[in-house]
């Protein structure tokens, strides 16, 4: 149906469902990703093992795990660049066909990765409609309208943001990541996938990266954060999900376990009392 989108009609694909916001507990909530019993196998290696984990809406669930564990590609499998070999993805609480990165992106699925796919030689502006331009009733594109778009966006997410007629090149890695996060937002990301998004820079971008996935939690967007940094992870991630070997060691929530705890969870595979286990946790036959 196409009547309703009089005011988008020159933007593309939108999702249309409405915002979920009862978090992870509160009555009626409903996970925002919900990927069941996933795995997928490369030639005789299971990079990921009946893997399962979810994500509500405002929460950021963190991934960890060492080289290799299977986090890239579980995350892979929700942004539709693997297709996985068996288990279910439910968003919003129904069956989801994700073959391929178009279909997630109609989920509302956005992948920001380490490295940034911007231009960087077109300024802020012109990444967000990278692809997906405004064009004028005359075919030519609307500058104005696209400018305009990007104040709002950015003003939302990085209200010091004031550099929109730069290349993007000329930009800090913290202002480049919230331009790369405002473009997934534009076009109404639900869920975001940050693989390592603050491995290349300094404590004040990183700072700035974290200001901004906490404006992105308040607005009831779900993330799912790939770090190596365990201080990151304790001072973003509302839950940690801890994989070894493909397989799921266990999850908890932050507050529920020490940093010492979730170490012990990515070395030994050792899921401690605060965590629920997965199928990868480790049997402490001692406690027997
Ligand atoms: N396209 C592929 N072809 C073959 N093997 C792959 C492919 N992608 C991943 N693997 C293998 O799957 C396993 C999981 O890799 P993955 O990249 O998901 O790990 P990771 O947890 O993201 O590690 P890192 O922290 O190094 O990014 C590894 O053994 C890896 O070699
Ligand atoms: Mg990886």
């Amino acid at each position: 149906m196409t009547e309703t989108r009089t005011d988008t009609s020159r933007l593309p694909e939108h999702v249309p469902a409405e915002p979920l916001t009862a978090r992870r507990g509160e009555p009626g909530a409903t996970p925002l990703i919900d990927m069941q019993d996933i795995s997928i196998a490369f030639g005789g290696i299971k990079a990921v093992d009946h893997a399962s984990i979810d994500l509500y809406p405002g929460e950021v669930v963190a991934l960890l795990g060492h080289n290799g564990a299977g986090k890239s590609t579980l995350i892979k499998i929700l942004s539709g660049a693997y297709s996985r070999d068996s288990g279910d993805i439910f968003v919003r609480g129904e069956t989801a066909t994700i073959e391929n990165p178009r279909d997630a992106k109609k989920y509302g699925i956005e992948t920001i990765y380490q490295t940034l796919a911007l231009a960087d030689n077109v300024d802020a502006a012109a990444n967000l409609f990278l692809g997906r331009e405004i064009m004028s009733g005359w075919g030519t594109l609307d500058d104005g309208a696209m400018e305009a778009e990007a104040r709002r966006v950015m003003g939302r997410l990085n209200p010091n943001f004031q550099r929109f007629k730069d290349p993007v090149k000329s930009l800090s890695g913290g202002q480049r990541q919230s331009v790369a996060i405002a473009r997934a937002i534009l076009f109404n990301a639900r869920i975001l996938i940050m693989d390592e998004p603050t491995a290349a820079l300094g404590p004040q971008e990183t700072a700035q990266v974290g200001e901004l996935i906490k404006q992105l939690k308040a607005d009831g967007i779900g993330i799912f954060l790939i770090s190596h940094d365990i201080h990151d992870v304790f001072d973003l991630a509302d839950r940690v999900v801890v994989m070894k070997n493909g397989q799921i060691v266990g999850s908890a929530a932050t507050s529920d376990v020490t940093d010492d705890e979730v170490l012990g969870m990515i070395i030994l595979g050792k899921c401690p009392p605060g965590a629920t286990p997965g199928p990868g946790a480790t049997v402490d036959d001692s406690i027997n």
